[in-house]
């Protein structure tokens, strides 16, 4: 008898945009997004960041109009860094009940209840050596770090912030946290961790737009290092060992194996943070011609989907919700 030859028919299952649209496995929404906004003091400014085009210094005034752009797109989830100009040593301005961030949050909770606020919980932007904490013996001393950490957390909780996002990598930052504010009076209050945080090259136009470049050194004592797997799994663990409600993977596009570890490991809404320099990269190539900027932003943003995030913090957050309302 003769061999039949067999082979499977893949392709049927791609044969039009409906039937491509029926099997697809991963969707964005722009209830997936958390949007960043840079919040920086005085009124009627608006600078935009000369890398990061479309990104903007905001003065409130301008924030406003901003979070209701944002709204009318159908994001319902911000998250905002404050662009200061008194820095002092301990980073003073992240816990002062009338800092900016502080202000900015109740301004927008005030006209836009149901935006969720998510505080970026650091130092490095208040600070006048741009590191993350307190420093002593030129480096960022643990403990004294996490005190201030926990006081920033509460007056940003006192102000109205949603979600507590702590970032400056410090040891046993979300069980300190966390303490602070249950006894503050806000265990309703979630933890949203940068639980696995490289210290990365791809921050360097965010270090711009927040004026956070540290002043000497580097922040490799307390962010990751970009070869390690295993070292992600134990930050992870600590994590949601403390009472972290969220995990977040930072930066994203290099890192979608760790974004599928943690994923695969833990059981709490894995976060990814496609950075500044992932932003970047693309605008400046589109800028060029070079590469079709949509579609590669959706590809890259499903991708880091696909790879197992639940949510996604993108400079892009707005760009997919118009484009996303555009294919309907
Ligand atoms: C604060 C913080 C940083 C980013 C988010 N929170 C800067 C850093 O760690 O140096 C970077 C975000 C981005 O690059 O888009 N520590």
């Amino acid at each position: 008898m003769e061999q039949q030859l067999t082979f499977k028919r893949h392709r049927r299952l791609r044969a039009s945009t409906s039937m491509r649209s029926l099997v697809r496995e991963t969707h964005l929404r722009p209830t997936d997004f958390i949007y960043p906004i840079f919040v920086i003091e005085g009124s009627n400014i608006k600078n935009e960041i000369p890398s990061m085009p479309g990104i903007y210094q905001l003065s409130f005034d301008h924030l406003l109009e901003e979070v209701q752009e944002a709204y009318d797109l159908g994001i319902r989830s911000i998250i905002l860094f404050g662009v200061v100009s008194n820095k002092d040593e301990i980073g003073s301005e992240a816990f002062h009940d009338h800092g900016i961030i502080q202000e900015a949050t109740r301004m927008v909770k005030k006209d836009f209840p149901d935006m969720l606020v998510v505080a970026d919980t650091c130092l490095c932007e208040y600070t006048s050596h741009g590191h993350c904490g307190v420093i002593q013996n030129r480096d960022v001393d643990n403990d004294a770090s996490l005190e201030l950490l926990a006081k920033t957390a509460v007056s940003q909780a006192k102000a109205g912030a949603d979600i507590i996002a702590p970032s400056n990598m410090m040891d046993g930052f979300v069980v300190v946290i966390r303490q602070a504010l249950d006894e503050a009076g806000f265990n309703h209050i979630p933890i949203m961790s940068y639980a696995v945080k490289y210290a990365s090259a791809f921050y360097g136009p965010f270090r711009d737009a927040a004026d956070s470049t540290p002043q000497f050194g580097d922040r490799k004592t307390y962010q990751m290092d970009p070869a390690n797997r295993l070292e992600a799994i134990r930050e992870a663990t600590s994590d949601v060992e403390e009472g972290a409600d969220f995990l977040i993977v930072k930066p994203a596009l290099s890192y979608l194996d760790i974004v599928r570890e943690v994923r695969d490991n833990f059981d709490l809404p894995v976060v990814a943070y496609n950075v500044s320099g992932e932003y970047s990269m693309v605008k400046a190539a589109a800028q060029n011609g070079w590469i079709d900027e949509r579609a590669l932003v959706m590809e890259k943003l499903t991708s880091m989907k696909r790879a197992g995030s639940d949510l996604i913090i993108s400079y892009f957050a707005k760009d997919v919700a118009k484009w996303l309302q555009e294919s309907n």
